[in-house]
């Protein structure tokens, strides 16, 4: 037993997805999540800065002792480097085995250009074998647009002007490799109507459960949550009180080299 929480951290809301499938599946465990929303978008940032923020999160969560920390940012995970993953706790980033439909013949893989520009996902899935048309589609304005609550209508025009220039609009699946994509699905699903899309962040939480479970360090009381944000916006609020309920606490905090 272990009643510590366990640490998420993103570059914003979008680590929001992966702490709603913990909660969902175990209640009972606690999250200190921190998102750096000041800072956010960090897909188009260099090496140096996402490093060095990333840093800065991690020495937040680990002053709050956490348990475990999960990097629920596919451009933070595929960016820092191992030595970053190094800690006496279980430093856990977002998984590249989410099955992928077994008929899908063009997959796209959607992504930030520092998690496209890592090569990760389409590695993983031609090591993963079968034939595929693999289409690494960066996308430089998503992230940032949803983090910033744009209207569905135009959020479709951008989404769409982006996946089209890579010519992925009809691909067959499409693996979200943003965790920032899931809360723009709605949106994504119709401006590609025939994909099915393919979101990490359930298997994510498996490979971190597994852990826990395996070193007999799941929580046994009831969970408590908190969520810190460089900059609380509305819809860092509005995320928090439906995925978490009304008792979730938040609070703006600031961290070292804003
Ligand atoms: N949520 C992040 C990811 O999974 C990054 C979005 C951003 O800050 O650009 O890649």
């Amino acid at each position: 037993m272990d009643n510590r929480a366990i640490g998420i951290m993103d570059s914003g809301i979008g680590g929001l997805t992966v702490a709603e499938v913990l909660h969902e599946k175990y209640p009972q465990e606690s999250i200190i999540f921190i998102g750096d929303t000041a800072r956010n978008p960090y897909g188009n940032r260099t090496q140096k800065e996402i490093i060095s923020f990333s840093e800065e999160m991690k020495t937040f969560l680990l002053e709050k002792q956490v348990k475990m920390i999960i990097l629920a940012c596919n451009t933070i995970t595929f960016t820092v480097p191992k030595r970053y993953y190094e800690e006496n706790i279980p430093v856990i980033g977002m998984s590249l085995d989410a099955p992928c439909p077994e008929k899908a013949r063009t997959v796209a893989i959607l992504a930030t250009p520092a998690t496209i520009d890592s090569h990760r996902h389409k590695r993983r899935l031609q090591a993963v074998g079968g034939d595929r048309n693999l289409l690494e589609v960066p996308l430089p304005d998503l992230a940032g647009a949803i983090e910033r609550g744009m209207d569905p209508s135009e959020l479709a025009l951008l989404a769409e002007k982006e996946i089209s220039a890579y010519g992925a609009i009809h691909a067959d699946a499409a693996l979200l490799a943003c965790t920032h994509y899931p809360l723009a699905l709605n949106v994504l699903k119709k401006v590609m109507p025939e994909t099915t899309f393919i979101n990490p962040a359930e298997v994510t939480v498996d490979v971190a459960m597994k852990r826990l479970k395996s070193c007999h360090q799941l929580s046994e009381v009831p969970g408590k949550n908190i969520f810190y944000f460089t900059k609380t916006t509305d819809i860092s609020k509005h995320l928090v009180k439906n995925m978490f309920g009304d008792n979730a606490h938040i609070e703006t905090i600031s961290l070292i080299g804003e």
